[in-house]
């Protein structure tokens, strides 16, 4: 069989975070489950990098979008190694052959009739890049960005997607798993109650450049989704390439909540449109909070993949989000439950069976995988391994991530009870008791065989040293395939263990508070954030310093401000012209600064001054001369372009 699965490709205006992390860990779970069920599988991550807010937030790190969407897209790409994320396709939306295909679908769907221009009055919410229409207002706001969205007025090109509208119901009505979990399906069907509106698809040039130009018309550049969403087509090398023959048919979306629609609605009938076979699922999932509080930059309570990996561990990172978070629903992270996690289950319950079976067998039957005779006694566990691997094998097919590591564990908590009924150390003690003792061990070291192969999709570095420490090659069959009938019994006995250290040291509370694990350090950030980041001693903190933006700017024209002694009006290039009230009129006639380099605060909210508005401020010294103070106008000490950074 084949599998083709992805993640919405990021946007560049942030950094990696918990929530980008838990969508691209699933993805590479499920891909490394398929792998192990004999898949061919195709896993493609990637950055979307055209739209305002990218242009926005390139402009707020003073880089030109396209160093800046180069630099944090290589962030994402860096972040994955990290989580022992492995996909196999990167896509980016400045690729030129992306560009190429964006182009020659959106001429198709022009010449079939289905994209017409027209003028538009809408509300438009720049954090979700598109129109909302009053019914998804919640108080005036967007509902995801809490801000009212800006009336805009324009012309533009439409998609007719309502055009489309009884088709995509009729393909979600016979395609029951279309849109999982159900809830979501469910949101969409009753979105699709009411009629659909067509779909803005363009930006004209004089608003937005950044983005692709439409084949049809170099006035105007398309509109973020229909550019983002053909990426899954694009990383396939659609249309000639056989990769798209090959995966297309069995593509697999992973997303969150928050951009259901698009991929609901938006990606299938745009499919229809341009005549490509719709995508197989969608699989929808909730949102992680921190600590029951929505992820924020403003509280600084947000989450890096790295920190995460640093405090708890990369594998019990994986196990946790993927065992917390019921998929479809909104989960909350914390510290206190990753580490209860790791030192229970992990430490505790698979840790512990793994070095007391392994340990048995070491001083029992001189560290090698013992005989095994067939006993009724052992019927339950036999079972019950079995059908853990069955019910495992349907939750991850099904996206029931947490569902598949419930029976595993189950599993786990069985074999450990085994141990303690069986009493190995007591059989050992009387030689008529050999046989049924290397029987429990050998079972044991099954079960663990068998858990080895069952976690590895999850915990990969974990399920490899379960693996070498029974003796096995980590691409044995037994340890890396789970597509055979046998799912018990392929343990070879007279097998050497293997030397392993242990799979999970417990995480000490007490050390980890001093570690300060996310949750203190995200509240640490808040209370910053909340206190102001001025300390009583009238210190700065370094984060409060980079907040300051200070350029360099000319100054290519100044004039007096009637009524006013102190304040001249100057004209600044910082790149960008701006007009900045400074009250250095005592000091300096306007004619002596005109051509000036002078150093600003770019950042400063706008404010008026005598009926002007300023856009910044200018760095001055102010110099003691007995009683009175003079300025002296701020510089570099050489020539610099206008804009240049001061830091
Ligand atoms: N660029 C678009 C997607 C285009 S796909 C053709 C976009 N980018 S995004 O950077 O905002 O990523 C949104 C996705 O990031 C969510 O759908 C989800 O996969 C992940 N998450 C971001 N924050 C999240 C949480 N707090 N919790 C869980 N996942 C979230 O939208």
């Amino acid at each position: 069989m084949t599998t083709y699965i992805t993640t919405p490709i990021y946007y560049v205006n942030a950094q990696p975070h918990l929530g980008h992390a838990y969508t691209t860990i699933v993805a590479d779970t499920y891909s490394r489950f398929r792998r192990l069920c004999g898949d061919d599988v195709r896993f493609q991550t990637g950055t979307d990098e055209h739209g305002d807010k990218i242009v926005e937030a390139a402009e707020k790190h003073g880089e030109q979008p396209k160093e800046y969407v180069d630099r944090i897209s290589g962030m994402f790409r860096d972040a994955w190694p990290v989580l022992n994320v492995k996909p196999d396709n990167f896509i980016r939306t400045t690729d030129t052959d992306h560009i190429a295909t964006v182009q020659s679908l959106l001429q198709r769907v022009f010449e079939k009739g289905d994209i017409y221009f027209d003028e538009y009055t809408g509300l438009y919410c720049k954090g979700c890049e598109r129109f909302l229409t009053d019914k998804e207002l919640v108080d005036g706001n967007c509902p995801d960005h809490q801000v009212p969205p800006q009336e805009i007025a324009e012309q533009n090109y439409f998609f007719k997607m309502s055009k489309y509208q009884q088709a995509l119901i009729d393909h979600i009505n016979d395609n029951p798993d279309f849109i999982t979990p159900e809830r979501y399906k469910n949101e969409v069907l009753s979105f699709l109650s009411e009629p659909l509106e067509d779909l803005c698809i363009s930006r004209p040039k004089s608003r937005l450049t950044w983005g692709i130009e439409l084949p049809f018309d170099e006035k105007f550049v398309t509109y973020v989704w229909f550019d983002a969403l053909i990426n899954y087509l694009t990383g396939l090398g659609y249309p000639d390439n056989e990769k798209f023959s090959t995966y297309w048919p069995v593509a697999e979306h992973v997303i969150a909540k928050d951009i259901l629609k698009p991929h609901a609605i938006y990606w299938p009938t745009m499919l229809l449109a341009m005549e490509i076979p719709l995508y197989k699922k969608l699989h929808v999932h909730g949102y992680w909070n921190v600590d029951n509080t929505k992820m924020s930059k403003s509280i600084g309570n947000v989450v890096r993949p790295q920190e995460l990996v640093d405090d708890y561990g990369l594998d019990a990172l994986r196990y946790f989000t993927l065992r917390e978070m019921s998929f479809g629903l909104d989960a909350s992270f914390g510290a206190d439950a990753i580490i209860a996690r790791r030192n229970s289950d992990l430490a505790n319950d698979l840790g512990n069976l793994f070095s007391r079976s392994t340990a048995m067998i070491n001083k029992y039957c001189a560290g090698k995988v013992p005989e095994v005779t067939n006993d009724p006694a052992d019927k339950a566990l036999i079972d019950l391994a079995e059908k853990a691997a069955s019910t495992y094998k349907q939750e991850m097919n099904t996206f029931n991530f947490h569902k598949a590591l419930q029976a595993v564990w189950e599993l786990v908590g069985f074999a450990n009870k085994y141990i303690v009924e069986n009493e190995p150390w007591a059989l050992a003690k009387d030689e008529a008791n050999t046989e049924r003792l290397h029987t429990v061990l050998y079972n044991l070291a099954e079960c663990l065989r068998l858990l080895s192969l069952l976690v590895r999709p999850v915990m990969p570095e974990t399920a490899e040293k379960m693996a070498v420490g029974l003796g096995l090659s980590v691409d044995a069959t037994q340890v890396s395939l789970l597509d055979t009938d046998k799912v018990w019994g392929l343990l070879e006995s007279g097998v050497e263990l293997q030397k392993t250290e242990a799979l999970f040291p417990r995480i000490d509370t007490k050390k980890s508070e001093e570690k300060q694990p996310a949750k203190e350090k995200a509240a640490k950030k808040q209370k910053k954030a909340q206190k102001g980041e001025i300390s009583k001693d009238g210190l700065m903190g370094f984060d409060a310093f980079m907040k300051f933006e200070l350029c360099v700017a000319d100054i290519v024209a100044a004039e007096k401000i009637k009524k006013s002694d102190r304040l001249l009006k100057l004209t600044v290039n910082a790149p960008e012209e701006r007009t900045i009230v400074a009250g250095i009129a005592e000091h300096y006639e306007p004619e002596d600064v005109v051509g000036r380099q002078v150093i600003v605060v770019a950042n400063l909210k706008p404010a008026k001054l005598m009926g002007v508005m300023s856009q910044g401020m200018v760095l001055a010294a102010k110099v003691k001369d007995g009683e009175s103070e003079r300025l002296v106008l701020s510089s570099v000490s050489e020539k610099v372009p206008a804009g240049t950074k001061v830091a």
